[in-house]
């Protein structure tokens, strides 16, 4: 199957009218997972999974004991959203391990495609949670306990036989790694406007994600004055457009807020209780603390006026991270084999190659997205471009596997 065939197979996984719903540990989120053990098994590739539900997929080396590398992405999507994020790089690592047997290709390093579990952050609040724990920046026990939105910690998820890990696979042990490479769907609209099918990421974005809890006072909408509320949403709306403001004013930085709970959330209800999300991301960091910064005047301002109370918790922090040159020139020299063009782009998104950039040598390839569309169901790459990533990156791992150790 090649690489539009197996994406084609994996669309209609957590698809409904509105896009496709695949969080991490949910029964279509482990139909995915599934479908690329049995895809790697038809490949002769030696399938195993880690307590975490990150997939492996492991075609031998002919160097003994040397390092695997790694090539991947996650299946897991966002609320409504595409085909190709992520599950693009997880079905083209498979079909450019076929690409190599084909050629009868042998690397000198064991080459593994991995499906790395719960990238989005969509259901537990981490995002690279698997890539994370992985490359250790984050404790495993800690991660287990974190609670979903529908209060099931991540334990308890993985132990579930709907949507948990699969059964019969064995557990991969050790975390050594050689390299790693991405291959993913630029998400934004720069390879589009030059027209060229083929980017090589220079660095990853920092990024935070924040929580904010805003507490205020509930009441009657019709009996109690204006000058004697609480309202806990008047309050987080002053916060979210200081935020919107705070980015504007930076420059080359952008913050978002898309998620947010209102409680009791009542039509003729005082809202008493607000908790929203905060996702800030900039190629320069500075620009991330000026506008928390700024936030936390504006949470001194806004209590103080209001009478409410509001607490900002940081739960993850992640630096901007450069991708390694002498992968990217690996890349580059592999491109230009194929006789393609390509351009150095750098990533406003956040990707498993944040976690992997922290313990190994790490680089990325991108296909264009149609419109410069992404988490959103109609994202889409050309077929033509799909094809051509998949061959980039069967080329990048060759290159690759002679330049690392
Ligand atoms: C993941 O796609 C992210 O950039 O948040
Ligand atoms: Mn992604
Ligand atoms: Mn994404």
């Amino acid at each position: 199957m090649n690489v539009v065939e197996r994406l084609e197979a994996l669309r209609t996984l957590g698809a409904h009218e509105r896009g496709i719903d695949r969080a991490l540990l949910t029964p279509p989120e482990r139909r995915a997972r599934a479908l690329f053990a049995s895809w790697a098994r038809a490949s002769g590739l030696h399938v195993t999974q880690d307590g975490v539900s990150n997939l492996f997929a492991r075609r031998d080396g002919t160097r003994a004991n040397a390092q695997p590398i790694l090539v991947g992405s996650h299946l897991d999507t966002v609320p409504t959203g595409g085909a190709y994020d992520g599950a693009y790089g997880v079905a083209a690592a498979l079909c450019a391990l076929d690409v190599l047997d084909v050629r009868g290709v042998r690397t000198a390093h064991p080459i593994e495609a991995v499906a790395w579990a719960g990238e989005e952050g969509s259901r537990f609040p981490l995002g690279c949670l698997g890539s994370s724990v992985f490359a250790g920046l984050n404790d495993e026990r800690t991660v287990l306990e974190i609670v979903g939105d529908d209060g099931v910690t991540l334990a308890q998820a993985l132990a579930s036989p709907e949507g948990g890990l699969l059964e019969g696979l064995p557990m991969r042990t050790g975390r050594d790694v050689a390299a790693y490479l991405e291959l993913h769907v630029e998400q934004g609209p720069v390879l589009e406007d030059l027209g060229l099918s083929l980017g090589i990421v220079t660095a990853i974005a920092a990024q935070r994600r924040l929580r904010a809890t805003v507490t205020g006072r509930s009441g009657h909408a019709g009996t109690v004055p204006m000058a004697m509320r609480a309202d806990a949403l008047g309050a987080a709306s002053e916060l979210v457009l200081a935020l919107e403001r705070a980015a504007r004013e930076q420059g080359d930085a952008v913050a978002t807020v898309g998620r947010m709970l209102v409680e009791p959330n009542g039509t003729n209800v005082i809202p008493a209780h607000v908790v929203f999300s905060i996702d800030i991301r900039s190629p320069d960091e500075a620009k991330l603390d000026a506008i928390e910064a700024r936030l936390t005047e504006v949470i001194a301002r806004v209590r103080k006026g209001r009478g409410v109370e509001i607490e900002l918790e940081a739960f993850e922090r992640r630096s901007s991270t450069p991708m390694t040159p002498a992968l990217r020139d690996a890349i580059a020299r592999a491109i230009t084999t194929q006789c393609e063009a390509y351009a150095d782009v750098p990533s406003g998104a956040g990707h498993d190659a944040m976690s992997l950039g922290k313990i190994a040598p790490t680089a990325m390839i991108f296909v264009p997205s149609t419109g410069g569309q992404s988490h959103v169901s109609e994202e889409r790459t050309a077929d033509r471009d799909l094809l051509l990533g998949v061959e980039a990156l069967a080329n990048a791992i060759v290159e690759v596997d002679r330049v690392v150790d």
